[in-house]
């Protein structure tokens, strides 16, 4: 793919379906590389809005409405940031040959929905996945955990994200209310469910992913050290990188990540979710895209994991090399408010080897991400210091 002048008839365009903070570093990078950027979220001035050459406020869900945008924007390719996305019309456009999906319009298609990327992984690939069982009714939910799942469980709706909707459950007396917290909180597909058996892994990674072309015109997989991160009811608060793990468990994990994306294709960057336990290895789930708790690679590696995907998606050479240790800590609202000012920024700067992210969200709520902090450090427990202290001393104000 040649690169053109943006905003010309040459320029090389590329929608972003999501514009959020990890859609906003996509942009930014693709801008440096000259790239013509249309920026693609739910509501007006999302943070990826903010800095592409142009920015829609549309429902991504409705498939006719994302159609007619694709349509008359004319992409070369079409991004996908988020899960929640008319995902159908993707595989159905990408189909009669009208926009290039990354990575595929199926590999999109398969992860929005945890069953079809769990089936993907444990019964067509075989690999290691917690027990499992799908319900669409409460009676279903109770049959599936007594037929074997057993307690303790975790209950997530089949379509939702950042642990929305999502509930541990350690006995039957908690049974009702996490079917009724699932069901309140996924996306579409009111009522499905997936039962987990919980796993007592000691820690889980993100293992970075990335599909390039090489010079020799093939496609070429490339790991990133292992991003080790603390998860508080399904959301993510801290990440760091590299997660020290044993020789087994990571070959374990690579092998893992190379089969899930090999057939998931495409180009692009990956982040797939592992669960450790010693040597002992589950696959959790996928992102066929930059991944939040990867937001740490903004201060670790040559290459940020956002950098990585512009330059795999336009078929440029990748370098995952880590340059340091480092870590990161999620900065939230804190409150419900509209354009709120943000105190404690030149304190949290302070602090030797950090940096910030401050996402230019328009509406804060209590728990919503609204910047993280960064740190380098020699290793990653002072640098888990430094982001977490950093992180503290940014404090949100009405
Ligand atoms: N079967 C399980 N056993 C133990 N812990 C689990 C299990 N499933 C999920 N978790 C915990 O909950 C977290 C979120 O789960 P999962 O990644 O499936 O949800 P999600 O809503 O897709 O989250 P995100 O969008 O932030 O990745 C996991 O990272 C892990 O900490
Ligand atoms: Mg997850």
């Amino acid at each position: 793919m040649h690169i053109g002048t943006p905003l010309s008839p040459s320029a090389t365009k590329v929608m972003l379906l999501g514009a959020g903070e990890l859609g906003k570093e996509v942009i930014i990078a693709l801008q440096r590389l000259g790239v013509e950027v249309i920026a693609v979220d739910r509501y007006d001035n999302a943070p990826g809005h903010q800095v592409a050459h142009h920015a829609h406020a549309i429902d991504m869900s409705n498939g006719n409405v994302l159609g007619r945008l694709i349509d008359s924007e004319q992409p070369h390719l079409v991004v996908p940031e988020i899960e929640a996305i008319a995902t159908e019309t993707l595989v159905e456009l990408e189909r009669a040959g009208k926009c290039r999906v990354i990575p595929t319009a199926r590999a999109a298609n398969l992860t929005m929905n945890r069953e079809g990327i769990r089936r993907l992984a444990a019964e067509a690939l075989k690999l290691p996945t917690s027990p499992y069982a799908f319900a669409d009714s409460f009676d279903q939910l109770k049959a599936a955990i007594a037929g074997g799942i057993g307690y303790p469980c975790v209950i997530k709706p089949v379509m939702s994200s950042s642990g929305k909707g999502q509930s541990k459950v350690d006995g039957p007396q908690e049974l009702k209310t996490a079917w009724d917290y699932a069901n309140a909180g996924g996306r579409v597909a009111k009522g499905r469910v997936i039962v987990e058996g919980f796993v007592d892994f000691d820690y889980e990674i993100t293992q970075l992913t990335v599909r390039a072309m090489g010079a020799d015109g093939k496609t070429h997989t490339h790991f990133c050290e292992p991003v080790g991160h603390v998860q508080v009811k399904g959301d993510y608060v801290e990440s760091w990188q590299p997660q020290a793990m044993s020789p087994a468990a990571l070959e374990k994990s690579r092998a893992i990540a190379k089969a899930v994306t090999d057939d998931l294709g495409g180009l692009g960057l990956f982040g797939v979710e592992c669960f450790v336990k010693g040597d002992q290895v589950w696959f959790s789930e996928v992102s066929p895209r930059p991944h939040d708790t990867g937001m740490v690679t903004m201060i670790t590696q040559r290459q940020s994991e956002f950098e990585l995907h512009a330059r795999a998606i336009l078929g440029l050479p990748v370098d995952t090399t880590l340059r340091n240790p480092g870590a990161s800590a999620v900065i939230y609202g804190g409150m419900e408010a509209k354009g709120i000012r943000y105190e404690g920024v030149a304190e949290a700067l302070a602090i030797p080897g950090t940096d910030i992210r401050l996402f230019g969200k328009p509406v804060a709520f209590e728990r919503r991400r609204m910047g993280v902090a960064l740190a380098e450090g020699r290793d990653t427990d002072e640098a888990r210091q430094k982001a977490k202290e950093a992180a503290g001393r940014v404090k949100p104000v009405a």
